[in-house]
């Protein structure tokens, strides 16, 4: 793999400033933010309000604990422009978050918006190995969800050759992968997977293509899913995190030179961690929900947004701002399985360990009687033809899952792309359990 590490001048002032200069900044810009959201949103006039708080309050940056949470419920009361802070004729693009069912919850952006999340998506890209004049093959969706468009603005403002081919038709991926021979892809892991599976079915060897690092993003995966892909392709693989509510992906970007964890654009963010239960803050290190302040959005600032996006706050090391672990999941993907809490995520990793079987993989909850049941559906590698050689990946699955995880799992076999696949996110959970 290619040597992609930063050269000296390569990074932003900030991404190398100290401590107690990120934190200047940051209660600088979070106070403005404050005063902008109280005087421009009667959402937030009216929440501030109701919790005896005012930005004027703010004299230290732990003080913005004082504040009332946002939540995406807030957003689907206020559908689809009352949470804006800015009049509409102000907003240059509307967004809208990939929710699949009912009405999308939907976020705006002004010039400076739309800057700044350019700024930062270069800035990740830069961070992922990425430079001016690479060619950049785009298979984020574009539409109203973040990831097609966002990454788009900010590939071209780093000067790269942007191939805007959006998620799907995936034969076609493959043939512009191989005839544009692009340096970057940004796309979602699972979907990687697709055209990974493309590659094979053309007799493409994938290690052969140009591809020198890819930026995956928009749902969780772990790091035996980075040695899978990284192995597949011989490059190197980076996390992007992000959620439209914010401002879309950019938020968040794990350094090539390190691949410990994402560094959070802390100029433009402040996060925190709190307790799920409770709402507490809990201290750098401890794991829970994922909370953010915006400290630059005019169209829709944030403040203290629950990402319910679970994960730890730990100290900077490639740049100064912190890193957040990668994400472990979401709080509504957990799944407590006979009091067990279990992430899709847990179950990826221990897929990844067993020979034979494929990274494509559904969990299936069902109820029979009073007991939960989890069933593993997850396919094999087209080597695996014997039935014998299928049950005995099956059991060293649920070997796993059992000794690792610490649940009782069904474990069935599928054939080679039996399993659906997505353009996108992947959809892990299928609940088939009675409604109550
Ligand atoms: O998924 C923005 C995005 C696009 C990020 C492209 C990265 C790349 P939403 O559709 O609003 O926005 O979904 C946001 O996706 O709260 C997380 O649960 C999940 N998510 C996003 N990035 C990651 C990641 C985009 N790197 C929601 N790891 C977030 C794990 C992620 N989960």
């Amino acid at each position: 793999m290619k040597d992609l590490s930063p050269r000296p001048g390569d990074l932003d002032p900030i991404e190398i400033a100290s401590r107690d200069e990120i934190a200047a900044l940051q209660f600088h810009r979070m106070k403005r933010s404050l005063k902008h959201a109280y005087e421009n949103s009667p959402f937030y006039r009216k929440r501030f309000i109701e919790h005896d708080v005012h930005p004027e309050e703010l004299k230290t940056l732990a003080d913005i604990a004082r504040f009332p949470f946002t939540t995406k419920q807030d957003l689907r009361d206020t559908y689809p422009f009352g949470m804006f802070a800015v009049p509409r004729s102000k907003l240059v693009r509307i967004h809208g978050s990939s929710g699949t069912t009912g009405k999308p919850t939907v976020v705006g952006y002004t010039q400076s918006d739309i800057d700044h999340w350019a700024n930062l998506i270069a800035r990740s890209i830069r961070a992922a190995g990425g430079r001016a004049g690479d060619i950049l093959h785009n298979a984020y969706g574009y539409g109203l969800f973040t990831g097609g468009l966002g990454a788009h603005y900010g590939a071209e403002r780093l000067g790269c050759t942007v191939v805007p081919i959006s998620g799907g038709m995936t034969e076609r991926q493959v043939t512009l992968i191989t005839d544009f021979k692009p340096d970057i892809i940004m796309v979602t892991p699972s979907y990687m997977l697709s055209i990974l599976d493309e590659f094979r079915r053309q007799g493409v060897d994938p290690r052969q293509s140009s591809l020198s690092v890819g930026i995956f993003g928009a749902e969780p995966w772990t790091n035996a899913m980075r040695l899978e892909i990284e192995e597949a392709f011989d490059m190197h693989a980076v996390d992007i995190y992000g959620l439209s509510e914010v401002m879309g992906p950019g938020v968040a970007q794990e350094c090539v030179e390190t691949k410990d964890g994402l560094h959070v654009w802390e100029d433009h963010f402040y996060p925190e961690i709190i307790d799920p239960n409770t709402g507490e803050v809990l201290p750098d290190g401890e794991l829970g929900e994922l909370v953010f302040t915006t400290l630059t959005k005019e169209g829709l600032p944030m403040v203290r947004y629950r990402t319910r996006d679970l994960t730890r706050l730990l100290p900077g090391t490639a740049r100064s701002v912190r890193r957040i672990e990668k994400i472990t999941g979401r709080s509504d993907d957990m799944i407590i399985l006979r009091g067990v809490n279990v992430f899709p995520t847990q179950i990826e990793e221990q897929i990844l360990k067993c020979k034979g079987l494929a990274p494509h993989f559904q969990i299936e909850l069902t109820r029979a009687g009073r007991m939960d049941n989890m069933t593993v559906h997850v396919e094999c590698t087209p080597d695996m033809a014997t039935d014998d050689a299928r049950a005995k990946s099956g059991k060293e699955l649920a070997h796993h899952i059992k000794s690792v995880v610490g649940v009782t799992t069904r474990i069935e076999i599928r054939d080679p792309q039996a399993i659906c696949r997505s353009e996108g996110k992947a959809r892990r959970v299928l609940d088939n359990r009675p409604k109550e």
